[in-house]
């Protein structure tokens, strides 16, 4: 008995040393971890994945690159490569004259300015000053020292007053979004296309540039697609075929159609807010047939998810850059769309920081 106490407190005395010991190395990652951001920015900036990708052979010297990228001094690019193939962004190989060389992983084909996963512009977006400044406040805002928003706290003005008085910033927003429809709606087309059975128009309430919206009709083409979003987004949004573009105000006015898709709307605003425009939602749709669907995380839901601790990073950003937006649990949609005056609702689990919420008048 005295022995299996004395092996116990061994055993619990080495397994703190080990928590020591890692915690040590993990609070630098954090004191330097911004620093990989900024250099996977680079990298974007540059154009290096992008340059691997369009060399006939998909490996290039460090000379080649350089030359490729327009880096006089390649010693710079030496350690950014360094750093990025530690973090696994890219891989050495050894080229034909022996030396080593750069080549392409699936992670750094996500840097690709186009390509079919790429989420070049979502990685610049949030490492833009505008969306990395109200970090800088968060902790008055949450001892309520300011009756601001953080991000009027810290740009002076609402988000997407800022985008609408900031075109560049308006487009790099929207681009980004299109970085995650582009991702997101092929698994929502394959993981539940019954959902789209019966519709023959939809409108995208909010729908950035469109992307969502298109290719859902592509997939779906019967349907008779609206993107709706703010006058500044939806009248800069590229032509799309089978989809008409009309800018508006969803707290004033939604489109008629047979069903509405959100994707990434509601996490922005408050309860409150999120009733009034899913009332003017259940107003647009026939009582019939009618639905609403919304593309949003369900924290906690599905149970053991490996996206949980992605939909909690994205709920501290909510904080940062709305006003009262959240991401919400299934109480708490539950919570909303009851009160909104929806009869009955369905969740379908996607493999997506996402959830395809199906909601019927
Ligand atoms: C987080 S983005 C989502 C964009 C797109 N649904 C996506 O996820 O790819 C939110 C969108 O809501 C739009 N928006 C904000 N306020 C709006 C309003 N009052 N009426 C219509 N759209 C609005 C913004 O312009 C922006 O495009």
């Amino acid at each position: 008995m005295e022995e299996t106490r004395i092996s116990d407190s061994k055993v619990e005395k080495l397994e703190e040393e080990n928590e020591e010991a890692q915690a040590e190395i993990q609070i630098w990652k954090y004191i330097f971890g911004f620093s990989i951001l900024g250099t996977v920015k680079c990298a974007i900036e540059l154009g290096i994945a992008d340059a691997i990708e369009n060399h006939h052979q998909g490996l290039m010297t460090l000379s080649e690159l350089a030359s490729a990228v327009g880096c006089t001094d390649p010693s710079y690019l030496f350690r950014i490569m360094r750093l990025l193939v530690h973090q696994k962004f890219f891989k050495e190989r050894s080229t034909i004259g022996c030396t080593t060389g750069y080549a392409n992983t699936p992670l750094s084909r996500r840097l690709l300015r186009r390509g079919e996963n790429n989420m070049a512009d979502f990685i610049l977006l949030e490492n833009s000053p505008p969306m990395l400044a109200p970090f800088q406040c968060l902790s008055n805002h949450v001892r309520g020292t300011s009756d601001k928003s953080i991000f009027e706290e810290a740009n002076g003005e609402n988000l997407w007053k800022f985008t609408e008085a900031n075109p560049d910033q308006s487009k790099l927003f929207s681009d980004a979004m299109s970085n995650d429809a582009r991702v997101l709606i092929p698994k929502v087309i394959k993981g539940c296309p019954e959902v789209f059975d019966g519709i023959t128009s939809l409108v995208d309430v909010g729908g950035g540039d469109g992307t969502t919206i298109g290719l859902l009709v592509k997939a779906f083409p019967w349907i008779n697609g609206i993107n709706f979003d703010l006058p500044h987004v939806a009248f800069v949004a590229p032509e799309c075929d089978g989809v008409t573009h009309v800018g508006g105000d969803m707290f004033e006015y939604v489109p008629k159609a047979d069903a509405i898709i959100f994707k990434w709307i509601l996490h922005d605003w408050n309860d409150e807010d999120c009733i009034k425009i899913l009332k003017k939602c259940k107003e647009a749709i026939p009582k019939d047939k009618g639905k609403v669907i919304i593309l949003d995380a369900v924290i906690g839901q599905p149970k053991d998810d490996k996206f949980e601790g992605l939909k909690l990073m994205l709920d501290m950003i909510m904080m940062a850059h709305t006003i009262k937006g959240k991401e919400r649990t299934l109480s708490e949609w539950d919570s909303i769309l009851m009160e909104a005056g929806f009869s009955h609702y369905v969740i379908n689990s996607i493999p997506a920081v996402h959830s395809v919420i199906v909601a019927f008048p």
